[in-house]
């Protein structure tokens, strides 16, 4: 592609005044766990061997309690968070999880002065005194949620209440303490909210209170935003109610027993140096060596962390169609917080529970699975939500390198799929994601440094100096650096003009951008363009988009056939990789371009199902004159043909550069 010289001719032209990139998004979790000093462990409810009779089939009942800084929120983003964002996250556990029922009143423990404390009948006192305050995250615990001050003097002796318990809380199983102060943290690296468990209680160490904190400069009140920030919130409150390191070396098997031996001294797992918490059998995570694992300069040794309880094993086993698949591997990189609290992202990309988001996050039966594994809960498994990445693609997916799976695939003229391969340059080729919900691009870029060894994906690549190769990896790191399709947003000096998501009405171009006449709403799927790019023609000038290869149109299934609509007119879709042409006249401009039609089935199969109709199966040509074509009409003398490129985004190397 050549971006020729243009002559500045009417005032038409300084419609170039964006620079637009295409970045892709994906905000990091760091789940800096609690360590174990800073958890209490001692609240009492019932002894042990009441809690272990009782089934697990009570729905958890999740208290939220609200901090002032909530309310200090502004208005929008305080309705958002209160009445949308908390209640859809908090009501969906709720509905996943059944816990064995809470049927006394919680009383949370007070912090003591001294990091030292006696249990006596099953109460922990401090010694001499309590803290003042007692903090769950940035939370202060209000007076009446916490149990008496109880205190011995030094040699355990002289033991007294110096004030008497709070009303405590009645009728739920956790309570979920909420804040939004702008801190450190929210300050590092754009996190959106973190959060994590607090105290457990003493009979089965289940978490039963938590602290989420939502940073409030990284809320956003607009829609497109509004799916990643609930996962964001459901994701975080799952680090609190179970899924976290600091976690591992509680979890039960089914009947209520420990995973992980219990030190007779503090009748606890031993503790974890590195992580500061409490240590895991390998009953919980296993590690595994994969001795074959090929790279471009061979094979690798490569260990692998797996939780290996029963329900996860069997999920992920069923799910990816692979019977010797250990287990369900862990997030092996990232900083501390990531590493070990998250899926694995290769394996698992939009799964909710991976270290970060990049599209369509979703909770899958293998975290409700991990859920149930813990021993304080049964999962709802209706509440999984669907998942498509790698399913049922077996062994050779979930249990080796990407860099084999693409070799392979390719060496058998097979697609690399859910991989790709194409490298993301100027000018953008874009592409749809599988289930056809977003304009996509494939996120293969060159880094700014040479990948580790074992993350280089590529022997060769077109377009790529052979030697060259082990710069070039996908841009999301966690995801070992393996390329993949996936959504963007284009932005415009750091600000983001809109995103690529098909649902969203804000993502519509604006109409004198809008070269091929998309339309982003809620009945409005990715299709293909054809190799063409498309161009606008008035009397006095063509310009081309630069950026093609895909884009969002409202479609309708309609008397067995696919129909897609473009402007206002409406193309009946024949056959599968149909290609229909373009020729549409709108405000003084003519459109020309071509898009692709999928077939009948993909789109339009459920849809008509639910109506008692199907597609039909006959493929036919297209009648001749089935397709309107406006005529751009024009004086015919002095007419000025101007050729206009539109170079809309520029490549830089770093474009993806991660947090
Ligand atoms: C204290 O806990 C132990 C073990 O859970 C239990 O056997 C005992 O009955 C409890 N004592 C009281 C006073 O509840
Ligand atoms: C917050 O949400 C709750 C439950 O949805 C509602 O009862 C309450 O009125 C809301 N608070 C405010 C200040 O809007
Ligand atoms: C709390 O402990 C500190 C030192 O650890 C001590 O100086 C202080 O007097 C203690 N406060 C109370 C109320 O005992
Ligand atoms: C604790 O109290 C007992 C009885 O009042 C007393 O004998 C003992 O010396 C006290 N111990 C300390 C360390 O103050
Ligand atoms: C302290 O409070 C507990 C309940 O939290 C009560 O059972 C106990 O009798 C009280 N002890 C004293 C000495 O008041
Ligand atoms: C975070 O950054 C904001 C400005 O962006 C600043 O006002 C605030 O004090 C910072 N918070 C912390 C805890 O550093
Ligand atoms: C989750 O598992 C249940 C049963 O174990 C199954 O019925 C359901 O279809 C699964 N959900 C998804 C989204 O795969
Ligand atoms: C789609 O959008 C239209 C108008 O924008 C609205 O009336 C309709 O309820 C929406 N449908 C769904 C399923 O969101
Ligand atoms: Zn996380």
């Amino acid at each position: 592609m050549v971006l020729r010289k243009f002559k500045r001719h009417t005032a038409v032209c300084a419609v170039v005044d964006v620079l637009l990139l295409a970045v892709a998004v994906h905000s990091l979790c760091t789940h800096v766990h609690p360590k174990h000093d800073q958890v209490l462990h001692g609240v009492y409810i019932e002894p042990e061997h009441v809690m272990k009779k009782r089934s697990v089939d009570q729905p958890l009942r999740i208290l939220l309690w609200y901090d002032h800084s909530v309310y200090r929120l502004d208005g929008e983003k305080f309705d958002l968070i209160n009445n949308t964002i908390l209640p859809r996250a908090v009501s969906f556990w709720e509905e996943a999880l059944y816990v064995r029922k809470v049927e006394d009143v919680i009383l949370l423990t007070r912090k003591c002065n001294d990091s030292n404390v006696f249990v006596k009948n099953n109460l922990t006192h401090c010694i001499d005194a309590c803290k003042e305050k007692t903090m769950c995250g940035e939370v202060e615990l209000p007076e009446h949620h916490l149990d008496a001050c109880r205190t011995c003097n030094a040699s355990a002796q002289d033991c007294t209440n110096t004030t008497s318990a709070g009303k405590g809380i009645t009728g739920y199983d956790f309570v979920f303490y909420v804040s939004a102060m702008q801190t450190d943290r929210c300050n590092k690296s754009l996190t959106v909210a973190y959060a994590a468990h607090c105290q457990q209680e003493m009979g089965l160490d289940r978490p039963i209170a938590g602290h989420a904190n939502l940073c409030p400069k990284s809320i956003s009140t607009k829609e497109q935003e509004l799916e990643t920030l609930l996962s964001t919130v459901k994701h975080e409150i799952l680090h609190a109610l179970g899924f976290s390191v600091s976690l591992f070396g509680f979890y039960r098997d089914s009947k209520g027993n420990p995973l992980t031996p219990r030190r007779p001294e503090t009748g606890k797992p031993a503790l974890n140096e590195k992580y500061q918490t409490y240590e895991w059998s390998d009953k919980v995570i296993k590690t595994f060596e994969r001795k074959n694992w090929f790279v471009r300069s061979g094979m690798r040794k490569r260990t692998v962390q797996m939780v290996v309880t029963p329900n996860v094993v069997r999920e992920v086993r069923r799910y990816f169609n692979c019977n010797e698949l250990e287990g369900a591997e862990l997030e092996d990189q990232g900083e501390e917080g990531t590493a070990l609290t998250h899926w694995e992202k290769r394996v698992f990309e939009n799964e909710a529970m991976t270290g970060t988001h990049t599209q369509h996050p979703i909770i899958s039966n293998v975290t409700l699975a991990l859920m149930e594994d813990t021993g304080w809960y049964r999962a709802n498994y209706a509440m999984a939500e669907p998942m498509s990445w790698g399913k049922g693609l077996g062994c050779d997916f979930v249990m080796k390198s990407c860099k084999e799976w693409i070799s392979t695939k390719t060496a058998r003229g097979l697609s690399i799929h859910p991989f790709c391969n194409k490298i993301k340059k100027d000018p953008l080729q874009t592409e749809c994601t599988d289930d056809r919900t977003s304009v996509a691009l494939c996120n293969l870029v060159k880094h700014d440094h040479l990948l580790p060894e074992i993350y280089q994906n590529f022997d060769s690549l077109n377009y790529v100096l052979q030697g060259s190769e082990g710069y070039y990896g996908g841009s999301v790191s966690l995801a070992d650096y393996c390329p993949y399709i996936q959504e963007f947003t284009w932005s415009s000096k750091n600000v983001i003009v809109r995103g690529s998501n098909c649902q969203y009405l804000d993502n519509n171009p604006k109409p004198d951008k809008n070269f091929a006449l998309e339309d982003y709403g809620n009945h409005s799927k990715c299709f293909d363009h054809t190799n063409q790019m498309w161009e606008e023609r008035s009397c006095k000038q063509m310009r081309q988009w630069q950026h093609w290869g895909s884009g969002c149109y409202s479609y309708k299934c309609e008397n067995g056939r696919l129909h897609i609509l473009v402007g206002n007119y409406t193309y009946t879709c024949y056959h599968p990789f149909q290609e229909i042409s373009i020729r549409i006249l709108k405000d003084g401009w003519l459109h020309k371009g071509a898009i692709v039609c999928p077939s009948c089935k993909d789109m339009c199969e459920e849809e008509f199902l639910m109506k008692g109709q199907s597609c039909k199966l006959r493929e036919e040509s297209p009648p001749s004159t089935a397709y309107p074509r406006d005529e751009l009409q024009c004086s015919a003398i002095g007419v000025y043909v101007n050729l206009m490129l539109f170079l809309l985004s520029t490549m830089i190397p770093a474009l993806y550069s991660l947090r």
